[in-house]
């Protein structure tokens, strides 16, 4: 595996803090925006606060800085797999602002993501991106990510309520329109 890293970062990567998830809702916002899919972005700066330093944290957020100001930030996710022992990481959401992108920024926060994975046991640390996310591909192909075999489905919108309560899709639909306006479409 290639497992070159920045000698010089065009910006310091640290663990985000609290007063970072206005900025943090911000970027989430702009990348979802880039991606067309802001239905993800449900969360508020309270929600963000607990599943990131509450008693029972769900994700780690780091973020890039240069002249004091936030230009990116990392969201490093666990899951459980049965028969594994300790947690399986994933990089959530690497976003560069676009002013920053080509400088290195988005390596050096994917170095911070790794790097925490490893600190915190891992041996191994996944994401997935879109296919025709070519920046981001080459990215991830340059420090040595590679793809493994699989595909990713995700049922949602009607189907999944309709496979959930046993009833046909145009059922669900018309009792409950509001159910979910996501099928399709992945989250990350
Ligand atoms: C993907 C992203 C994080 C890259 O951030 P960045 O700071 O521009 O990336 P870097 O400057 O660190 O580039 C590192 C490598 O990525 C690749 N890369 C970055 N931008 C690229 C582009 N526009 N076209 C082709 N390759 C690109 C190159 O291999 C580059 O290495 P090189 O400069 O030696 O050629 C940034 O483009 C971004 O925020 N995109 C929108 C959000 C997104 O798609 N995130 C990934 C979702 S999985």
């Amino acid at each position: 595996m290639n497992t070159a890293v920045l000698e010089h970062p065009p910006c310091t990567v640290r663990p985000a803090q609290p007063e970072d998830i206005p900025v943090l809702c911000l970027l989430k916002w702009q990348f979802a925006v880039g991606e067309e899919a802001t239905f993800v972005v449900r969360a508020s700066p309270a929600d963000w606060m607990r599943d990131m330093l509450g008693p029972e944290p769900r994700l780690s957020a780091l973020v890039a800085e240069a002249h004091g100001a936030v230009i990116g930030m990392a969201i490093i996710t666990t899951r459980y797999c049965a028969g594994w022992v300790g947690p399986l990481f994933a990089i959530d959401d690497l976003f560069v602002v676009p002013a920053h992108r080509g400088h290195g920024v988005g390596k050096a926060l994917l170095t911070g993501a790794v790097r925490q994975a490893f600190e915190r046991g891992a041996t191994f640390i996944e994401l997935t991106v879109r296919e025709d996310n070519h920046a981001a591909i080459r990215l991830y192909r340059q420090v040595g990510f590679e793809r493994v075999p699989g595909i990713t489905l995700m049922l949602g919108g009607d189907a999944f309520a309709a496979l959930a309560c046993h009833r046909p899709a145009e059922e669900v639909a018309d009792a409950e329109p509001g159910i979910i306006a996501a099928g399709g479409h992945g989250l990350g």
